[in-house]
């Protein structure tokens, strides 16, 4: 039996990092979870659209965390020009989030159709930048369409834009269901699948009345698990960590109208190690999370990256925080309210002994 796993520190091509007192609260957390590299989601309010807004975004994160290396993205928008395209690309912006309108949080200026961004998407194809895609249409009730079968319903999208666009590289976010596990294996090398933590773990009864386990996209069935434990257990090189954490403070979770996201960032490494022992695949823990992604984006020490080392161990009672402080400062501890973490208070059975810094 592993007890113990020595491995680089990993790469999350997938992470909502916020602003303000959740941005100084959760920025830190990154290396605590053994990640030395993340690729940063646009979605805030306002949303990142322009090459100086990013830069301006990741020297806040970068004073937050020196010993993280942030790769920032762009909101896909109608104001993303093909001028813009490639200023960011020589500032070594790396890629596009598109949201469709309304699917989840901070989507409200997300777009509805992609043929009007085709030159952008040529612009991007030329310059290397990747399109990053929430992969879900918006519900449709008169046509069956709801937050089950979005992503199923949005993968036609998906084989469209590929076939336009063969050299563009595309990443998948966040997939969820067998039939996008089994599209994105049949597209060509330029296309990809960042996949959760949580979505390995959990199915549609675990979020149905629990709130702190419903993100976008939901987790599905369990032949969807299936899946996404299959191919990552498979060592697939274009199915690699993006974790989509996405802290949201307890009393907006916990609401009648709960937030999508589930937050993992200060235990990414030891929950990992969790799942992956408990699927049987410990041994491809560290291509899906360390290389798989940074060979797919093409990630060299040009964009500040080194590689450190991380050693996890198994132990009989690691036990998640119930919860952590958004406030940092001691005096307003607590007036802000706190974000409750994947498995809170559970037991994981891993923790990092010996992390990157
Ligand atoms: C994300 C968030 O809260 O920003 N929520 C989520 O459930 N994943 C947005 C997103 O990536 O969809
Ligand atoms: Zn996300």
């Amino acid at each position: 039996m592993t007890t113990s796993l020595t491995i680089p520190s990993a790469c999350d091509f997938h992470l909502h990092l916020r602003q303000g007192d959740m941005m100084r609260m959760v920025t830190p957390k990154v290396a605590e979870g053994g990640v030395s590299l993340a690729y940063i989601m646009p979605n805030l309010q306002p949303p990142i659209k322009t090459t100086d807004e990013a830069l301006a975004y990741k020297k806040e994160l970068q004073a937050l965390a020196p010993n993280v290396t942030f790769l920032m993205t762009l909101y896909l928008s109608p104001e993303l020009t093909v001028e813009e395209v490639r200023k960011a690309s020589k500032a070594g912006i790396r890629g596009v989030k598109s949201y469709p309108r309304g699917v989840t949080t901070n989507s409200e200026s997300g777009i509805e159709s992609y043929e009007v961004y085709y030159p952008v998407f040529k612009a991007m194809e030329e310059e290397g930048l990747v399109l990053n895609l929430h992969g879900e249409i918006p519900s449709d009730h008169n046509n069956n369409v709801c937050v089950m079968n979005a992503e199923e319903k949005f993968l036609p999208e998906l084989e469209k834009l590929h076939k336009a666009f063969p050299n563009l590289k595309i990443v998948l976010e966040h997939a969820t269901s067998q039939a996008a596990v089994e599209m994105v294996k049949r597209l060509g090398d330029t296309v990809a699948c960042s996949i959760t933590v949580h979505h390995l773990q959990l199915i549609v009864d675990d979020w149905a009345g629990q709130a702190h386990h419903f993100c976008k996209p939901v987790a599905k069935y369990p032949n969807d698990r299936n899946a996404l434990r299959e191919v990552v257990a498979s060592g697939h090189p274009r199915f690699f960590l993006g974790t989509d954490s996405a802290p949201h403070p307890s009393h907006a979770k916990e609401s009648a109208h709960a937030h999508a996201g589930v937050f993992t960032t200060p235990l990414v490494l030891p929950y990992l190690a969790k799942i992956f022992e408990e699927i049987g695949c410990l041994d491809k823990l560290e291509n899906f999370a360390c290389h798989f992604g940074k060979q797919f984006y093409q990630v060299t020490q040009k964009d500040g990256f080194e590689t450190a080392t991380v050693t996890l161990v198994k132990e009989d009672n690691v036990v998640v925080p119930q919860q952590y402080a958004i406030a940092t400062d001691p005096s307003t501890q607590g007036d802000l309210g706190a974000v409750v973490p994947f498995l809170a208070s559970k037991n994981i059975g891993w923790k990092i002994a010996k992390n990157f810094c």
